[in-house]
């Protein structure tokens, strides 16, 4: 199948391509200076001149705090881009697939989030994201929205998973928030679900994450701690610092505190994912693997 990436260098971006040319599909991965999401009418036309039967964006700003500094910026490269993309999909016929966050969702309340949760974003980040959801449904009824949480398991672009290890092996101290909770994504089952041939057809919000309850990233930092002493890469547990979010000095944005996702539509459709310790220790592994080789 001929697949058009935006965002192909990015954390998902970088593990969908190996995965869709390791199945044979041929891709076409406009890097960001040959098409910036910035100009939303350039996208569509690229979009517009690709003969792709499926695009998938993966392309954001992602970080939470650069959306928070320029939200016009963040408006534009993560909702109007979108958007022109879904219309020019409408126009070619091809299937687009546009990724979006568990920060669309207010986080109020704890517990798993059912795919009908009303979005009510706190922060830049968060809003541009759900306003992309919101233009892509409307260009588009036939888009896939695929919406992913804390996502690991790219060993060159570190998450919080990669990262905690990485400063264990370094002897750093240990921090991680305690307060806020999601559930990671490990970025191969993200690539595996946008190329899935269960979701042909398919249209609409998905949330996509690992199986399990709600958890911190210091628990998860944890957990990938306590698998690299198993696997006997670490001689002991290090200690990790508990931390409230309201006191990370580099935080500029606010952080919706409880935005784990229900993920029972996927697994109605036939398409299992892991636990969320067993994507964990998955990210570990496959983090060992690249450092060592
Ligand atoms: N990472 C997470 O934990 C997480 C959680 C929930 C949802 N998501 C969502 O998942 C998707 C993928 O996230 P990610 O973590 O892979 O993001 P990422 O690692 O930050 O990668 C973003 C990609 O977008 C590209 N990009 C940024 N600005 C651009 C612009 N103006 N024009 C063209 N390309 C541009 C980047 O290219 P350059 O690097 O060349 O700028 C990069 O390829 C995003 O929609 C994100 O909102 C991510």
């Amino acid at each position: 199948m001929k697949i058009l990436i935006f965002g192909a260098s990015g954390r998902v971006g970088e593990v969908l391509r190996e995965v869709a040319l390791a199945a044979g599909h041929e891709l076409s991965t406009p890097s960001h200076t040959e098409c910036d999401l910035e100009h939303p009418v350039t996208v569509g036309e690229r979009v517009l001149r690709s003969k792709a039967e499926l695009v998938v964006n993966c392309a954001a700003i992602s970080r939470v705090d650069e959306c928070e500094d320029n939200a016009l910026r963040a408006h534009i490269v993560n909702a109007m881009s979108p958007a022109a993309m879904a219309l020019a999909c409408r126009h070619t016929g091809a299937r687009f697939i546009h990724l979006s966050t568990d920060y669309v969702l207010d986080g109020r309340r704890p517990g798993l989030k059912p795919v009908d949760t009303r979005c009510k974003p706190v922060n830049f980040y968060g809003m541009s994201k759900a306003e992309a959801e919101f233009q892509v449904r409307e260009n588009n009824t036939d888009a896939l929205i695929l919406r992913v949480s804390w996502v690991c398991g790219n060993p060159r672009k570190p998450s919080f998973v990669e990262n905690a290890l990485a400063q264990a092996l370094r002897g750093e101290k240990l921090f991680a928030a305690a307060d806020q909770d999601s559930l990671p994504t490990h970025a191969q089952d993200i690539a595996r679900v946008i190329l899935s041939p269960q979701l042909e057809g398919v249209s609409g919000v998905l949330q996509v994450t690992s199986c399990g309850e709600p958890m911190s990233r210091y628990s998860g930092a944890k957990m990938a701690l306590e698998h690299a002493c198993n696997v006997g890469i670490l001689p002991e547990m290090p200690f990790v610092e508990a931390q409230r979010v309201c006191n990370i000095s580099r935080f500029r944005a606010p952080r919706p505190a409880h935005t784990a996702m229900d993920n029972s539509e996927l697994l109605r459709l036939g398409i299992p994912m892991p636990g969320a310790r067993e994507s964990i220790y998955r990210a570990v592994d496959d983090y060992l693997s690249f450092v060592r080789s």
